[in-house]
Parts: structure tokens; sequence; C-alpha cells
């Protein structure tokens, strides 16, 4: 979905909305950012994070696992250069996903 296309009546989920669509404390990705010790000064990491969730759900939708291409496919910049600790984080979520 594209920003353009959300309507007053759907939902959005932040950051802070994510562990509440488990049920849990955290969500799985935000227990493998942890676990992977991820971030550096923060500031990019919700996004990186929601980016994450979503290219999940798109690969697990389409029957399949994530793969190294479908992570180039996450374009959002990380001016800290964390992107190796991110891509560990997102194959290592996805599994308990
Ligand atoms: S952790 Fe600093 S910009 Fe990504």
């Amino acid at each position: 979905m594209r920003v353009g296309d959300i309507t007053p009546e759907d939902e959005v989920t932040t950051i802070e909305g994510l562990p509440g669509t488990v049920g849990q404390d955290l969500h799985p990705m935000q227990e493998a950012w942890l676990e992977e010790d991820v971030a550096r000064c923060g500031y990019c990491q919700p996004g990186q994070i929601m980016a994450a969730v979503a290219k999940v759900r798109q690969v697990t939708e389409e029957g399949r696992d994530i793969t190294d291409a479908d992570l180039d496919e996450i374009r959002n910049i990380c001016r800290c250069g964390t992107y190796t600790r991110i891509r560990r984080a997102i194959k290592a979520g996805a599994q308990n996903m």
C-alpha cells in the first residue's frame, strides 16, 4: 500500500504498536534487533524495523523465505552503517514471525 492510498478508515501500525500485533512486550523482529545489538545512534531504527517486518510479511504471503535479494530491496538509509547487523537481525526475526 502506498501512503496516498491510505483512507481515514485504515489503521496504521507504528513502532509503538508493533508488539501489540503479536500480543507480546516486543515483536519478534524487535527481539532479534536486541539479540543482534543492531542500533547505534538509533535514529533510523524504528523505520528499519517496520521495513523489515513489512518485507518479511510480504515474502511470507508469497509462501517463501526471505532472501538476500529481498533484503537488497529495503532502501532505508542508516548513517551509522549498521547494515550487516540489520540483515542478520531480519533473518533471525523472520524465523520467529
Ligand atoms: S543507527 Fe544511527 S542512523 Fe541508523
